[in-house]
């Protein structure tokens, strides 16, 4: 999708980066995904009338985070894509508690809150991506989610077309998923967590570190667990145990460390990937009976 000058002329007045043609490979930790023009905020206050503006122009778009968990269509894409301003996120601590802007990564988050000692988050530091997709997901891992630790967030709503502060209470965070709506973008985020000292947060941190090192491939693309486990199961378990790890279709592959985890091994294309998925998605089901629900969030033209 290109931006009309028009359009182009309006978003630079109201502070934004344009970058044309720019490749959603490079953008997402699976390195897949077509071309679209690249809008980047500089203030998260000209977020209402930049949408205003593109809603006028008829310019789909769609907001990208940490692209950690996220398989995007190939090819030209049919909406453009926006970014929070990324440098220098807020992050401050007053008493216990956070306040941290969603473009942080949430790693960075965890470690600053340790700093602060500030604890509870001990399993999340692992967890690729942006304090945004953490919220708008309930990210967790190793016991921890983060949606019990928030006490307000910020956002800018689509259904009302302005930033409004809701109260933890407010919203609902399950497995995975929130009661968010999906054109709603994460600004904000008050967290409360429990007093710990540094050291013994530091200390929770490296057993999570290692227990991922030793059962989840860090080191190849991917967007982290492919399915969510279904009530009382484990699908790495089940695609595990029908011998499907080194599964491949074109360049997308089961990885052979995960079997939940599905890597680009070099030059897969969205096309593979979603082969992949649907080829194990059936296998599973006539296996096991269970119909197994993506993790990944699709994007598809
Ligand atoms: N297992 C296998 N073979 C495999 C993978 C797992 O037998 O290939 C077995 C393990 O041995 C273990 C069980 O399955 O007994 C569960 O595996 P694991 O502890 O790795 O956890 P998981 O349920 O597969 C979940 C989250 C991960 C999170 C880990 C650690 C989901 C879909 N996945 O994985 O989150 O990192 O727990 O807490 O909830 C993600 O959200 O993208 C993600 C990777």
């Amino acid at each position: 999708m290109r931006i009309n000058d028009n359009a182009a002329a309006r978003l630079k007045e109201l502070g934004a980066e344009l970058r044309p043609g720019v490749s959603l490979t490079e953008l997402t930790s699976l390195g897949i995904g077509g071309t679209t023009d690249q809008i980047l905020l500089s203030r998260y206050e000209s977020i209402p009338q930049v949408m205003r503006l593109l809603a006028a122009e008829n310019i789909p778009h769609k907001f990208l985070g940490g692209g950690t968990n996220v398989l995007i269509s190939d090819g030209e894409l049919p909406w453009v894509i926006l970014h929070l301003p990324k440098a220098n996120p807020g992050m401050r601590v007053e008493g216990n508690c956070a306040y941290v802007d969603a473009s942080a990564d949430l790693g960075g988050m965890v470690t600053f809150c340790a700093k602060h000692d500030l604890g509870g988050m001990e399993g999340l530091i692992g967890v690729p991506g942006s304090v945004g997709g953490a919220l708008r997901m309930n990210a967790g891992a190793y016991g921890t989610q983060i949606g019990p630790h928030v006490r307000e967030v910020e956002l800018y709503r689509a259904a009302t077309g302005e930033i409004e502060t809701l109260r933890g209470s407010e919203i609902r965070f399950d497995y995975r998923h929130t009661s968010f709506a999906p054109e709603d973008v994460m600004l904000r985020v008050k967290l409360e967590l429990p007093s710990k000292p540094f050291k013994e947060i530091l200390a929770g941190i490296k057993v999570c570190n290692e227990k991922r090192r030793s059962s989840q491939p860090l080191n190849q693309k991917s967007a982290g667990c492919i399915f969510k486990n279904p009530p009382g199961g484990s699908a790495g378990r089940m695609i595990d145990e029908l011998g499907l790890k080194g599964h491949r279709v074109g360049d997308a592959m089961v990885s052979d460390r995960h079997a939940n985890f599905f890597v680009n091994t070099d030059r897969a294309t969205c096309s593979d990937m979603l082969k992949l998925i649907d080829d194990v998605r059936q296998r599973v089901r006539q296996a096991n009976g269970v119909e197994l629900e993506n993790e990944v969030i699709l994007w598809r033209n």
